[in-house]
């Protein structure tokens, strides 16, 4: 698995101090609320685990799958809910929890969905942002790192639903895709 890595970007030693400083910045910006905090299925699974930690502020979670990529490298443009929360968001503070933003679909879907649900504020977190693959104009409130535009696995992130478990998140030789 290794040997499918071209390069690590961050290690996991990086990532954690990074988690540890946004979980920092959001428990004093959400001092005196009670968020419910959403992990964008799969991918924000490990960053959500580890960021909740870092939050001090009193709150819910949930989880919602939605996935534009399936097998493939590159979005498919149509965003599929998978799973759905449990909860209402009527009335909530939501924090959107994601790993990365690339052409910005899934959580400007996201984002709509959850303001047509009558949620109270919605504000996103992302680890990871790779900015030149935008095609919708949209901003992380909080986001870790910017990414070059390079296919990235591992923290989460997968390529065929392989490579999330690497602790660290590093670039994919292309020819692991290109067959
Ligand atoms: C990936 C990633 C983000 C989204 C970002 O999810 O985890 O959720 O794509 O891309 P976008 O900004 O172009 O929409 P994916 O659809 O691969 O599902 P997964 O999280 O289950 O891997
Ligand atoms: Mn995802
Ligand atoms: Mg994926």
């Amino acid at each position: 698995m290794q040997n499918d890595i071209q390069e690590v970007l961050y290690d996991a030693q990086q990532i954690g101090e990074k988690v540890k400083e946004l979980g920092a910045t959001l428990s004093k910006d959400f001092s005196g609320r009670n968020p419910l905090v959403i992990c964008v299925l799969k991918g924000a699974f490990i960053f959500m685990a580890d960021l909740v930690k870092e939050i001090t502020v009193p709150l819910e979670i949930d989880f919602m799958a939605v996935s534009s990529y399936g097998q493939s490298t590159k979005s498919s443009g149509v965003v599929k809910i998978i799973k759905d929360l449990d909860v209402s968001v009527e009335g909530r503070d939501v924090l959107i929890v994601e790993d990365i933003i690339d052409s910005g679909l899934t959580l400007s879907y996201l984002i709509d969905v959850l303001e047509r649900r009558n949620a109270k504020s919605v504000t996103v977190v992302t680890l990871f942002d790779k900015p030149a693959r935008r095609t919708v104009d949209l901003e992380a409130d909080y986001k870790g790192f910017t990414l070059p535009d390079e296919f990235v696995v591992g923290y989460g992130l997968d390529f065929a639903e392989k490579y999330r478990n690497l602790p660290y998140i590093g670039i994919l030789k292309p020819q692991v895709y290109e067959i």
